[in-house]
């Protein structure tokens, strides 16, 4: 199987299956405790249907859209991922170029394995910057410091995360970080070379967001020893208030759920944010960030951006997304295959299809502009 059979986000996924050692493919593809969020996430895109409108004039479609304070060309961006040099050696340096050439926004993840100032000195397409709020306050400032030192545009808090989901594919696989070729690493290193050729020749595995900070002593773990360990379950609105002052910018969370949390993060100023389940990766049983979108724009939609992300696989589900209100659809496991398939070019084909997909779409729903999609263009099957 190669680049060019893939077609869509299920061939992407395979071939992703097929570069990838098992461990490095399982914490990319898995999700908490039995995934039923995480399954979730795409099927509650058919709960629904579009009805289209016809006879509109549609030849030009324009798909741009303004999200966060930043003008894009597409109402999707590539949200932030951690880790992305262990999927492909391009890692966040591909899915930063590839964002540039879409013309949308990318995130870069506090547990990104390349530094948020290199990718901002590099490419002028907004930057997210991700941030997992530490026990180490003193961590806490630095990436702050770090991030409006280096321009970036939209500061974006986590907070459904401030302890690890029980992600047992990990806990079977052994998979953690600082990522280090085990004996069962060495034996995938045997079965998948070309993977571990890559990974041995170029940069060695890095966090430069965290390494002056963190120091693990040796030690290795999962992603949710990681949260549990590092990340301050103290955390709460008083703290968020502080630190969206102190941005003093574009400030989003990511993770909120209920109506009552969005009016709060309005309140306190938060200028976005994201619905969110961590892609069914943290609290299995929640439910997902589209069936609840609705309920949310109605509550907040006119004080502040909402956006969604979690199980987006087509054009039809941003289309359907849209229509309920959301100003930007985050993609994250779509283009996480992409990039362990192929790299740069397979982000950029995935984008691609992505596009045609929703321009497609657009035409066949009548619709000119991201604008003209409302809930009318949408049924629900009760
Ligand atoms: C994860 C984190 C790191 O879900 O975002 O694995």
């Amino acid at each position: 199987m190669r680049l060019n059979d893939c077609h869509n986000f299920h061939d992407f996924r395979r071939l992703a299956q097929h570069r990838l050692p098992g461990p490095i493919f399982n914490y990319i593809d898995g999700g908490a405790d039995d995934e039923v969020t995480m399954r979730r996430n795409s099927a509650a895109f058919e709960t629904c249907d579009l009805v289209p409108s016809v006879l509109r004039g549609v030849s030009e479609v324009d798909l741009s859209t303004t999200v966060m304070g930043q003008k894009i060309d597409l109402p999707v961006y590539l949200s932030p991922t951690a880790l992305q040099r262990l999927f492909h050696h391009q890692g966040e340096r591909a899915t930063a170029a590839a964002a540039e050439k879409f013309g949308t926004m990318f995130g870069v993840s506090s547990l990104g394995t390349v530094s948020m100032d290199e990718l901002a000195r590099k490419h002028r397409t907004p930057q997210v910057y991700q941030f997992y709020f530490h026990k180490d306050r003193g961590l806490n400032r630095a990436m702050m410091e770090q991030a409006k030192a280096s321009g970036i545009q939209v500061m974006m808090l986590t907070v459904d995360s401030i302890t690890g989901g029980n992600r047992e594919r990990d806990l079977r696989t052994g998979f953690s970080i600082p990522f280090r070729l085990t004996l069962g690493g060495l034996y995938q290193f045997a079965i998948k070379p070309a993977w571990g050729i890559h990974y041995l020749a170029h940069e060695k595995f890095s966090l430069p967001q965290l390494d002056a900070h963190i120091d693990m002593k040796g030690d290795a773990l999962t992603i949710g020893r990681y949260f549990t360990e590092m990340l301050d379950p103290s955390m709460n609105w008083d703290d968020v208030a502080q630190m969206v002052q102190a941005w003093g910018g574009e400030f989003c969370l990511k993770g909120v759920m209920s109506v009552e949390d969005a009016r709060r993060a309005a309140d306190i100023g938060c200028t976005g944010i994201v619905l969110s389940n961590h892609g069914g990766r943290q609290l299995d049983g929640s439910r997902s960030a589209f069936d609840q979108l609705d309920e949310i724009v109605q509550a907040v939609g006119d004080r502040i951006d909402v956006m969604i992300d979690g199980g987006i696989q087509r054009g039809s589900h941003v289309l359907k997304a849209l229509s309920l209100g959301a100003k930007a659809v985050g993609l994250g496991r779509y283009y996480l295959y992409a990039l362990a398939a192929a790299g740069q070019p397979g982000i950029e084909r995935a984008l691609g299809q992505l596009k045609a997909e929703i321009v497609r779409d657009m035409r066949l729903m009548g619709a000119r502009r991201v604008a003209e999609l409302g809930p009318q263009n949408l049924r629900f099957r009760h």
